[in-house]
């Protein structure tokens, strides 16, 4: 192709090539709805690249061919906005939002636009949680990209926007002479994962949340490293508008919006929508104070489900002649108001860092800070996981950390503010000796965890393995919870598992916060644990590497803890999905005569596993039935043990949880307090047909 000049044909293919990579673009990064496959596209992308390179006279700044990011700049221009970027009035509480739709109210009937008790009409929208950007068209191209700045002037980031390809370089039809479209630019937190694990394994910088990577990321005067960040844009407003036919508002003082082909905030964002622009699609037009706060409930339900961060709705009075009436005060328009959910992230002090011991002795810091209110909720404590991540986020008692609880996820102390740290700060130093037993603490080379040395002896992993035994997933013994663990351990009384079968109801009753009612409930769960699936108590034993699949898979392929016990890592290896490091930790378990001498403790005190471990189907998986009175056929363990093969839980006491109550002859207060919760009771033959379906 080189040394000719380009024929027409060539041009023509060129700007069809050009027109089709945009759309596939659009269909993309703005529809999230591509048409086509990535080989595809790339074969579009490359013989785009190939008439390109032949003729360099043919590139334009809009070619798609132009995303990869050009030359690094020396330093930011100034852009002065032509219509200023404002700010949002804030509201916290629903009294805020009520007062707002008053205010409103009161000035569109005033002015006329609005009939005695109609309702306004409000546009709303995510309040996205990024940064606000100005994109200025001209004849439908792209010419510049301004960051908001002091909202008079910004910072020039045109060669960084063009690499993002959500944003278009050139309007499809439809489009005015100058637009300046107003929107944010943020990055998925998916995404923000992702470039954070990149960065770390660089050595790079790490960012302490999405919109400070997406801050950082826009702020590069090198666009190639741009062209590599994962940013997206969504439009929600304007500045300047020219020239775009007269049928819009004519007679309003707004120039921009008399040059709008729309009549509300609705209209415009559905015309920005064909001209290509990405619109986020949760916005909806809503009517009155009660329509907005419902609009409040139903995103914040779904905030964290999200894949970027919003930190609230904005809602804005629909139709542009009552925005116009309106008007502003200071920087913020009066038609305008964010109503913003409670704080994700918070910054507090960071009052010292312990460790803690679990079930396997890893040893897991544990920020302790002042308390804070975040996300919801009053934070006091939150894990720091390990000590490479107390390293990687350089966290120091005494500084002033951020604290981020997003959703139902657990709190996390997401990075300490630097400008606040005060002298004399020490990095974090993992201790020698375990807090509790004051063992040896030791690291594996190839583990992340530290752990205390201690085993069986560290009372913090006796009272975590006993905790993890009497777990749902593990013997299910209801009732027997954290605060009565420590008693029983700390006074001696517990030693290992099998001391659990021993206890009675007498001297659990003389426990702080036990009462005889519980007491005797607690014993019969621990009785109800005598019988449990063998993959059920294999799980509860805590085995390292033994988790609920494996445990099943065992109990399955051996059938009774004898053949477990007896078999060597060889035959440990035929179990499905079991390597070499499950087989040995397996055998080396059993190999430990304090493990078997346990072992045969709880088979003393008369715990015994099923040897039907299979379910026969799963006819009552996740169901749990309370037995109550005496049936006519079955004794009450022949039901338990049918029960538990049919993949069922047996508990002792009627909750709104229950599924069935069972109730025979002389059925007590159990069937009385299933009729109050509206629980289903069921006879035997009732019992029979559930197991037989
Ligand atoms: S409209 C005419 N809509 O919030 C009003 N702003 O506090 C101009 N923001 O700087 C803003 N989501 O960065 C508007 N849906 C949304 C928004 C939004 C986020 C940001 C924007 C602005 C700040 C104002």
């Amino acid at each position: 192709m080189t040394g000719s000049s380009p024929d027409e044909a060539l041009r023509q293919e060129l700007a069809a090539l050009r027109l089709s990579i945009a759309e596939h673009n659009r269909c993309y990064y703005v529809l999230d709805d591509p048409v086509v496959s990535d080989a595809q596209y790339d074969r579009l992308m490359s013989r785009l690249l190939e008439i390109e390179r032949a003729f360099p006279e043919l590139l334009v700044p809009e070619s798609p061919s132009q995303r990869v990011g050009a030359a690094p700049l020396a330093a930011f221009a100034t852009v002065r906005h032509a219509q200023p970027m404002l700010s949002l009035s804030n509201a916290f509480e629903s009294e805020d939002v009520r007062a707002f739709d008053k205010r409103v109210c009161d000035t569109l009937l005033e002015a006329g636009l609005l009939r005695a008790g109609e309702l306004a009409e409000y546009e709303a929208e995510f309040k996205f949680d990024g940064l606000a950007i100005s994109l200025r068209y001209e004849q439908g191209r792209l010419v510049q990209a301004a960051t908001r700045g002091d909202g008079r002037t910004g910072e020039d980031v045109t060669h960084n926007i063009r690499t993002l390809r959500s944003v278009p370089l050139v309007l499809k039809g439809g489009y005015p002479e100058v637009l300046e479209v107003r929107g944010e630019v943020l990055i998925n937190r998916r995404d923000f994962e992702r470039l954070n694990q990149a960065q770390q394994e660089r050595g790079e910088k790490i960012f302490v949340n999405p919109r400070n990577a997406a801050a950082g990321s826009l702020r590069q005067l090198d666009s190639g490293v741009t062209a590599t960040r994962p940013l997206r844009f969504f439009a929600y407003s304007w500045g300047e508008i020219e020239g775009a036919g007269r049928s819009g508002l004519a007679g309003l003082p707004n120039e921009a919006v008399r040059a709008a082909p729309c009549a509300t905030h609705a209209q415009m964002l559905d015309w920005f929508e064909r001209m290509g622009l990405p619109v986020d699609q949760s916005r909806r037009v809503l009517k009155g104070a009660e329509g907005l706060l419902e609009f409040y409930r139903d995103v914040g339900a779904r905030r964290a489900d999200l894949p970027f961060d919003i930190d609230g709705v904005v809602y804005k009075v629909n139709a542009l002649a009552a925005q116009e009436v309106l008007g502003y005060v200071a920087r913020a328009p009066r038609f305008a108001l964010a109503h913003k959910f409670p704080a994700q992230e918070e910054t507090t002090l960071l009052l010292d860092i312990d460790v803690q011991v679990g079930r396997t002795g890893a040893i897991t810091p544990v920020a302790r800070l002042k308390p804070v209110f975040v996300g919801g909720v009053t934070v006091a404590n939150a894990t720091l996981h390990n000590e490479d991540e107390v390293r990687r986020k350089d966290v120091r008692v005494g500084d002033t950390v951020i604290v981020r609880r997003a959703g139902d996820v657990i709190p996390e102390v997401v990075g300490p503010v630097l400008e606040q740290r005060p002298p004399g700060t020490t990095p974090f130093i993992m201790p020698k000796n375990c807090p509790v037993c004051d063992s040896a603490i030791e690291r594996l080379e190839d583990e992340a965890a530290s752990r205390c040395t201690g085993g069986l002896f560290c009372a913090a992993q006796r009272k975590q393995s006993i905790l993890h035994a009497a777990g749902r997933k593990a013997l299910d013994i209801e009732g027997l919870g954290e605060k009565l663990v420590d008693q029983l351990v700390d006074s001696g009384r517990i030693k290992s598992l099998a001391d659990l079968f021993a206890l009675n109801a007498d001297e659990l009753a003389d426990y702080d916060r036990m009462g005889r009612k519980s007491a005797l409930n607690l014993i019969e769960a621990i009785d109800q644990a005598r019988r449990p699936a063998l993959s059920r108590l294999l799980f509860a034993l805590g085995i390292r590497h033994v988790g609920e699949t494996t445990a099943r898979d065992a109990a399955r392929h051996f059938g009774s803890m004898q053949a477990i016990m007896a078999a060597d890592e060889a035959s440990l290896l035929a179990v499905r999905d079991v390597g070499p490091v499950v087989a040995h930790s397996i055998a080396r378990f059993f190999a430990e005569p304090h493990n078997r001498e346990v072992i045969n403790a709880l088979a003393q005190a008369g715990v015994q596993a099923l040897a039907v471990d299979e379910p026969t189907g799963q006819r009552l998986d996740g169901k749990t039935l309370v037995l109550t009175g005496s049936l006519p056929n079955w004794s009450r363990d022949e039901a338990a043990r049918r029960i538990l093969a049919a993949g069922g839980k047996v508990s002792a006491s009627v909750s709104k949880k229950t599924s069935y109550v069972v109730a025979g002859a002389d059925a007590g207060s159990k069937l009385t307090k299933a009729q109050e919760l509206g629980v289903a009771v069921i006879d035997e033959a009732g019992l029979m047909a559930l197991l037989d379906a």
